[in-house]
C-alpha cells in the first residue's frame, strides 16, 4: 500500500480578534478545527464548503504560509509543523500554490516570463539565463500561451490567460503537490472548463497531486478522487467522489449536492432542492455541539450539546453527524 503524500491530522487554526477596550476577554476566530485528511500521490482531494468555512486557511497552514495553532501535517514523510525556515524552503520545491484571484496574485511589475521563472530563481535552479528562458517558453507553450508573449505584462492578458500563467509558475518546479485554491472561481464558466481540463491533463502527464479547493461541488465533481466537505471550520464528510455524489450522508452535503445541476432532466426533476435557512453563524464563538445544528433539518437537542465525531461508514466513507444516513439524494426525505 502506498503511503499518503500529505497527511493532515487534527489541524486547528485560531485567529485572535481585537478585543473590545471594555472587555478583557480574549476572543478568537475558530477558522479550522480538528480537521484530518490524506492525499495520495497523483490523486486529487476536493475540499468544498461555503465561503468562510476555512478552506484557504487549511491550504495556507499546510504550506505554512500561516502557522497552525495545533495539529500535525506530514508531507512526503516529513513533519511540516516542525520544519525550520531552510527546510520549509526546500519543501516548497515540491509543494506549490495556485491562488484564487489571477488579477491580484500576479505582480503587475513583472513580465509573465519573470513571474514563471521566479521559483527557479528562488531555488537557484537553471542559473544559465538562455536555458531558463527556453524552459519558461516551453512552460508557457505547455499551458496554451504563446511563448512569444514572454515579455508581456499580466494586464495584457485575460483572466483565464492569467490563471494559465499561475499554473505555469506552479508547474515550473514539477512539484509533487499543488494546492489549487479556487483556481477557477473568478473565471467565466466557459473558461472554467478549459482551465479544469488543463489542470487534469497536467496531472496526467506529471503525476501531480492536487488539493483542489472550491465552494461549488459541481466544480470538483469531475476532477476529484475524494471529496471532503467543510462547514464552519469542521470536516463534515469525507468519501470517494462517486460515493459522495451518489450517497451523501451529512445533511449539509445533501443540501450542497441538491444544488448541483444534473444533465438528465428526469433525475433533476425527481431531486428535492434543499435550501438552508440563513447564513452560516460567526466563527467567533461557533455553535456548541455540532456546528451545523442551527441550520440542520435533522437537528435535535443532542446536536446542540454533543460534538459528532467523524463516523466510519465503511469503504472510506466518513460522516460527522449523529443521525445522517447515506442515501441517494433523489430519494431525500428531508423536509424543511
Ligand atoms: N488573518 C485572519 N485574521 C482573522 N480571521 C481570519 C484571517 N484569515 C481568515 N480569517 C477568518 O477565518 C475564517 C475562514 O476563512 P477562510 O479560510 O479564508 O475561508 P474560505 O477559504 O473557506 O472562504 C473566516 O471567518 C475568516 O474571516
Ligand atoms: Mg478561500
Amino acid at each position: 500500500m502506498t503511503e499518503p503524500l500529505l497527511k493532515v491530522e487534527h489541524l486547528t487554526k485560531e485567529f485572535p480578534v481585537d478585543s473590545s477596550v471594555f472587555s478583557r476577554e480574549k476572543r478568537k476566530v475558530s477558522a479550522v478545527s480538528d480537521v484530518s485528511f490524506e492525499i495520495y500521490p497523483g490523486q486529487t482531494l476536493g475540499l468544498v464548503g461555503e465561503s468562510g468555512c476555512g478552506k484557504s486557511t487549511t491550504g495556507r497552514c499546510i504550506m505554512r504560509l500561516i502557522e497552525p495553532t495545533s495539529g500535525k501535517i506530514t508531507f512526503d514523510g516529513k513533519d511540516v509543523t516542525k520544519m525550520s525556515r531552510k527546510e520549509l524552503k526546500a519543501m516548497r520545491r515540491d509543494m506549490q500554490y495556485i491562488f484564487q484571484d489571477p488579477y491580484a496574485s500576479l505582480n503587475p511589475r513583472m513580465t509573465i516570463g519573470e513571474i514563471v521563472s521566479e521559483p527557479l530563481v528562488i531555488h537557484n535552479l537553471m542559473p544559465d539565463k538562455v536555458e531558463r528562458i527556453k524552459y519558461v517558453a516551453s512552460l508557457l507553450d505547455m499551458v496554451g500561451l504563446n511563448p512569444e508573449h514572454i515579455n508581456r505584462y499580466p494586464h495584457e492578458f485575460s483572466g483565464g490567460q492569467r490563471q494559465r500563467v499561475g499554473i505555469a509558475r506552479a508547474f515550473a518546479l514539477k512539484p509533487k503537490l499543488i494546492i489549487c485554491d479556487e483556481p477557477v472561481s473568478a473565471l467565466d464558466v466557459s473558461i472554467q472548463a478549459q482551465v479544469l481540463n488543463l489542470l487534469a491533463d497536467l496531472q496526467q502527464e506529471f503525476g501531480t497531486a492536487y488539493l483542489f479547493i472550491a465552494h461549488d461541488l459541481s466544480v470538483v465533481q469531475h476532477v476529484s478522487d475524494h471529496v471532503a466537505v467543510m462547514y464552519l471550520g469542521n470536516l463534515m464528510e469525507y468519501a470517494d467522489w462517486k460515493e459522495l455524489y451518489e450517497k451523501p450522508c451529512h445533511p449539509y452535503s445533501q443540501s450542497l449536492l441538491s444544488a448541483v445541476p444534473v444533465p438528465d432532466p428526469d433525475i433533476q426533476h425527481s431531486r428535492k432542492r434543499i435550501i438552508l435557512a440563513g447564513d452560516p453563524p460567526s466563527p467567533i464563538d461557533p455553535p456548541s455541539g455540532c456546528r451545523f445544528h442551527t441550520r440542520c433539518p435533522l437537528a435535535t437537542e443532542k446536536c446542540s450539546k454533543e460534538h459528532p465525531e467523524l463516523r466510519d461508514l465503511g469503504g472510506g466513507h466518513f460522516c460527522a453527524c449523529h443521525y445522517g444516513q447515506p442515501f441517494p439524494i433523489k430519494d431525500s426525505s428531508i423536509e424543511l
